[in-house]
């Protein structure tokens, strides 16, 4: 294959990967998301109807019911790496004398990752349930702003404790509700908050010790191969140094495999990185996702919507907007020893 049907089918997989991950992450204000929609727009004009119901009902089915789709499909391409890593790239630092060490660490982070992976998938988030919803109520104070006080959820009737949420994929109401995610299919919540943070921060340094190995390893085949004082012989007849572009150029036709899972990686590791940074900073800060995009859908009801505007707020609604953070170590203890009830409250 050439370089150019290689490169463009290379181009294709990564823009599909990223789409994909930004629709699943709910990302719908990004400008894919907005691409998306004008592109489900113009669809809906020449598309036939049966094919558009048949998409919304699959649509529907993947992303608002309980289904391990992407749970294997993760599964799948981290397989796909990781084979790759040990059948390729593994093999070529055992010959570069790269230590043992640093090549048992990607197994170690995959280790890990599992544990806490599983954890997410197969832990309760912390259901409310008949028997414990009294003692959940008492955990909270409702602020008033987000959550009022004596609000039933219509579906489990009960009363709902402040910070939770009625899960509509799942169909239950989950305390200091997060988020659902449907890479771990389950929702997040006060009990495996942690685990979904930690599972984040692993797949990022997965994702980035691998990166390194690979990057290190094509820089040693390009040095190997003294491809950096080649020289090659242009239209001319000259003699021309080869430049960046021929040595990528060269990679990618030698290794098409290990550049394509490189390209994968970053990919990964910059999406996922941001995605870990966002769930850190909301530990930090005390907030959970879900509250964030409700303080950020109904903005500031005193300054019109801008909540940075420097003039004066009444006492109470200028607390809502430090998000009632009680100093980041309390705020990070809160997410690896949730309150379950309130006599550990005043800890
Ligand atoms: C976190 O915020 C909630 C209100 O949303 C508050 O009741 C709780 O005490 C706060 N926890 C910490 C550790 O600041
Ligand atoms: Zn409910
Ligand atoms: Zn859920």
């Amino acid at each position: 294959m050439d370089f150019l049907s290689l490169f463009a089918i290379y181009v294709v997989c990564v823009l599909t990967c990223i789409f994909l991950v930004c629709k699943c992450s709910r990302y719908e204000q990004t400008p894919v998301g907005r691409l998306y929609s004008c592109w489900s727009e113009l669809g809906s004009r020449w598309v036939p109807e049966w094919m558009q119901r048949f998409s919304q009902k699959a649509l529907h089915r993947i992303f608002h019911q309980r289904n391990s789709l992407f749970v294997i499909l993760h599964l799948l391409l981290e397989g796909a790496v990781y084979g790759e890593f040990s059948y390729e790239v593994f093999g070529f630092c055992i010959e570069m004398d790269t230590g043992v060490p640093s090549l048992v660490v990607p197994y170690l982070l995959l280790a890990m990752k599992t544990y806490f992976f599983y954890q997410c998938c197969h832990r309760d988030p912390g259901t409310v349930t008949e028997e414990n919803h009294v003692a959940l109520v008492a955990v909270y104070q409702y602020d008033r702003v987000l959550f009022q006080p004596g609000v039933s959820c219509p579906t489990c009737l009960f009363v709902k404790p402040a910070r939770s949420k009625h899960c509509r994929v799942c169909n239950r109401c989950v305390h200091r509700f997060d988020h659902h995610c449907i890479w771990v299919n389950n929702c997040v919540g006060a009990r495996n908050a942690r685990h979904f943070l930690l599972y984040l921060l692993c797949v990022c340094a997965m994702a980035g010790d691998i990166m390194v190995l690979t990057a290190d390893m094509l820089f040693h085949a390009v040095l190997h191969s003294n491809l950096l004082h080649a020289y090659y012989i242009d239209q001319q007849g000259q003699q021309q140094p080869v430049g960046f572009l021929f040595i990528i150029q060269h990679l990618f036709l030698t290794f098409p495999r290990i550049v394509f899972m490189l390209g994968f990686l970053v990919v990964v590791f910059l999406l996922v990185a941001g995605y870990a940074l966002f769930h850190l900073y909301l530990a930090l800060v005390n907030q959970t996702s879900n509250e964030w995009y409700r303080r950020k859908g109904r903005g500031c009801q005193h300054c019109n919507g801008s909540p940075s505007q420097g003039h004066w707020h009444p006492p109470q609604h200028t607390q809502s907007h430090r998000f009632y953070s009680r100093g980041i170590l309390r705020n990070l203890r809160e997410v690896f020893q949730p309150l379950t009830h309130s006599e550990k409250k005043d800890r």
